[in-house]
């Protein structure tokens, strides 16, 4: 639930970090911790806002799900009761169907590819978004492949996934995917993931390498198969309401902070996924690479992409995006 205590204060005149007067308070919220490359970009993100706003405007950061679960907190933009927050596209689309473009599965090779699409998206998407669900990308980050953890078996083949409990989030591309793979997954909130394979309610989940680390799936997993089905990617997001108040030049600010924020993030997490793929070895997970038979994985998924057409903004979205991205 989101948490009341927190609520309430839209605007107020405080003394920012950048040591001014703020005019504008900005609580960010996101859903992991402080060890994720998603603080990372958040804490770029108050450094810069800060800056090129001349400390109008005050950011404060809430990780680690304070304000309420992924889904939750997006409501609340929606409301205008939260102002930002950085979310896993896969938590925003079923607020914001048009997202869900950057969602389907094995669309996407490599991170640059991704980044060249999320920066092309931006204007294109928040046209449709702040329609849909009221918030408005500010900039887009990225955290490389969710790949597949669990504590049972490695999973080298497709067949090796059978009977295993995996926990995808709360959305139905991801959901309808493993059911192209031949499994029910379980969709579960993200705060609920590590309870729940500690107390082994599932076997597994899929999350980027440096989630495994910050996260410290390495205490409750084993395995993980490197699957390249979806890119983590994740918006930082403002609340329509609150952003149709400020000034211009306040909105171009933040539009700048969030883009920069973005690449930093980018750049910081391409050096920690490295990082954390060593560092998972060395805390004893065995990293079995990609599956055997990946092109098996990827001629099912694909094999499903006109389903998810209607639930992310309709085929003439989908063509219109994917023309975007491709840079035509
Ligand atoms: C999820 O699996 O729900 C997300 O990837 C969590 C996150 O935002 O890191």
């Amino acid at each position: 639930m989101v948490r009341t205590l927190l609520l309430g204060v839209a605007a107020a005149v405080l003394i920012g970090s950048a040591g001014q007067a703020a005019e504008w308070t900005i609580r960010l919220s996101h859903g992991d911790n402080e060890n994720n490359p998603t603080h990372m970009g958040a804490l770029k993100f108050e450094e810069l806002a800060e800056k090129y706003t001349d400390g109008r405007v005050d950011v404060r950061i809430f990780p680690n799900n304070q304000l309420g679960n992924e889904q939750e907190v997006a409501q609340a933009l929606r409301m205008g009761t939260i102002e930002a927050e950085i979310l896993y596209t896969g938590n925003l689309q079923p607020l914001a169907p048009s997202v869900g473009v950057m969602m389907l599965p094995y669309a996407f090779t490599s991170n640059e590819q991704v980044w060249k699409a999320m920066d092309a998206l931006k204007d294109p998407l928040n046209e449709r978004i702040t329609k849909e669900a009221g918030v408005r990308i500010l900039g887009y980050f990225e955290k490389g492949f969710r790949v597949l953890t669990n504590s049972k078996k490695p999973v080298e083949y497709i067949e090796d996934l059978q009977g295993l409990k995996i926990r995808v989030s709360k959305n139905n591309i991801a959901i309808n995917t493993f059911k192209s793979w031949g499994i029910d997954p379980i969709p579960m909130a993200w705060p609920e993931v590590f309870p729940a394979l500690q107390q082994k309610v599932i076997d597994g989940q899929e999350n980027p390498y440096t989630t495994a680390i910050s996260s410290k799936f390495y205490e409750v997993q084993k395995y993980i198969t490197e699957i390249h089905y979806l890119i983590w990617s994740g918006p930082l997001i403002i609340s329509e309401l609150f952003y149709q108040k400020l000034p211009e030049d306040v909105q171009a600010a933040l539009n700048k902070a969030g883009e920069e924020a973005a690449d930093y993030e980018r750049e910081v997490s391409g050096k920690e996924t490295e990082e954390a793929k060593k560092e998972l070895v060395k805390l004893g997970m065995v990293l079995s690479g990609p599956p055997k038979d990946e092109e098996k994985w990827q001629k099912a998924a694909q094999s499903i992409w006109p389903q998810f057409y209607d639930t992310i903004g309709g085929e003439e979205w989908v063509e219109t995006a994917r023309k975007i991205m491709s840079g035509q």
